[in-house]
Order: structure tokens, then sequence, then C-alpha cells
């Protein structure tokens, strides 16, 4: 793993002592932080199983020679003034250098996840596609539009005030289907992010994700279109945007409008972070 400093150590230690206080530990060495608006950085793109009780990061078995570049999501991290954003850094430098699967050494980089670490929806993709793997931010191709119009439009919410990650933070070649020994070694990461980020809501887009985060193996015509309890959030599952892309009827629009919905009736109107 790659080494630290002195201050990095110190911000994430803070960032998880931050947590602790969310979560009701009141006798910790720190003062309360009042929410601080995210850097300026933070504009529209250019720049998105089923949970573990514990979360578990990745196993370091090699399996290639790992491809290491610097985070996209590092930088934009180290940018926000929150306590998650803080504690999902040393997470973000583990997934960068990560060599749990093959995918590691055909990545251009790891896609981590993007957005504001402080909101109550995040939204969940399957992989980063080829657009994503060259700028290393998650849903920025074609697909990524239709999810900004789906967020924008639909929800009426700004993409950069929801976390946006996927199941698997390296491409699988050729935008093939995650292997599942690859939704295996990635698993501890999304299980970790859901555990720092601690949405209220987690809307899943398309099969793998739909099939991560409910824990059940059916289609995604069955998963969707209904509100799932998963360790005490709401999950919501809803077509992926290349399938709506390549169906594109007024009846899977609005099956997907439907879904959103059911996600909006959840947080209520936007701003989703003030
Ligand atoms: N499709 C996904 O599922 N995730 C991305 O980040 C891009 C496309």
């Amino acid at each position: 793993m790659a080494r630290i400093n002195k201050s990095q150590l110190a911000r994430q230690l803070r960032g998880n002592l931050e947590l602790l206080q969310m979560g009701g530990v009141n006798e910790l060495p720190i003062k309360r932080k009042h929410r601080a608006a995210p850097a300026a950085a933070h504009k529209s793109p250019p720049r998105a199983g089923h949970p573990t009780p514990q979360a578990r990061p990745a196993a370091a078995a090699k399996v290639g020679t790992p491809v290491i570049v610097p985070s996209a999501a590092l930088e934009e991290l180290k940018a926000f003034d929150s306590a998650q954003a803080r504690a999902l850094e040393p997470l973000a430098e583990q997934v960068r250098t990560c060599a749990a699967c093959k995918l590691c050494s055909t990545r251009t980089q790891t896609v981590f996840g993007t957005g504001d670490p402080r909101s109550p929806l995040l939204i969940v993709g399957e992989a980063p596609g080829g657009d994503e793997d060259a700028r290393g931010i998650p849903f920025v191709g074609r697909a990524g539009k239709l999810l900004t119009d789906i967020i924008e439009k639909g929800m009426k919410y700004r993409r950069e005030q929801v976390y946006i990650a996927n199941v698997l933070k390296c491409r699988p070649p050729g935008n093939r289907n995650p292997d599942p020994e690859e939704i295996e070694a990635c698993r501890g990461y999304l299980a970790k992010q859901i555990e720092i980020l601690n949405p209220k809501v987690i809307l899943a887009v398309g099969l793998f994700p739909a099939q991560w985060l409910t824990g059940r193996k059916e289609a995604i015509g069955k998963l969707r279109g209904q509100v799932f309890d998963v360790d005490g959030r709401k999950v919501i599952a809803t077509y992926h945007p290349a399938y709506v892309l390549r169906n594109y009827t007024v009846e899977t629009r609005k099956k997907v409008h439907d879904d959103v919905l059911l996600a909006v009736g959840i947080l209520g109107p936007g701003p989703l972070v003030k």
C-alpha cells in the first residue's frame, strides 16, 4: 500500500472521529464541525450482494501487475471539507493501488466515485466503461449523460449533490459483464463506501448493482418498481441508462421515471445537500 504522510494521517483520523461523532459518540478529542459547502471545484461533469455488515477491504492477492496512477477521486475528495470525504480518502487510496483481481492490469485507472459525500442519495452503477476508464470519473459517457438528465430533469436534483459509484472500480475489457470473482474482489470497497457515506436511499442502476444491493438473484424487471429495506436504508432498482438508450421507448422511460420518483418520494425535493 502507498505510504501516507503525517498530515494525511491526521486528516483521515479526523474524518473517522467526526463520523463517530455524527453517529452519537460524544466524548471525542475534536470540536463539533459545522457542515461546509463543497469547494467551488465541484461543478457538473466533467468531473457518479448486499452490503456486508462489516465492510471488508478487498483481499490483497496479486493477480497481475497493477496500473497505478493518480486518482481523480482522491483529488476531488481533498477539495471537500466533510467527515465523509476525509474518511473516504484512505479507501480511495486503497482502490487506486488495488491488485485484487485481473482488471488491475488492463485498467487505465481506477474509478472510485464522484459527487458530494454528504449526499443522502447514492447511485450505484455497474462498472466503468471506456470514457470512465479514460477520465477516472463514473458515468461521463453517453449513459452518463442520460443518468445526469435523469437526476437533473427527472428527479430535479443537481448531479454534484448526489454521490455516484459503481460495483466494480475498474473497467472490464470491452465493457463485458463483470465476472463473479471481480464482483467479490471489489465487494469490500462498495460496502465500505456505503458504510461511510451512510446514504438514506440507494438507487441501483442495472442488474448487477440491483442484485448486489438487494441480495436477490432476480431479473431487473422483477427488482425494479419497489422499495427494499436493506440494513436500515431504502434501496430502489431501475434499468441501466445504457439499456434505456438501447430500448428508448416511452414504456421503458416511464418505468425509470416511476422508479426514480420512488426515491424522490423518500428524499423530498432538492437541494439534497444544503
Ligand atoms: N456504466 C456504469 O455502470 N457505470 C459507469 O460509470 C459508466 C457506465
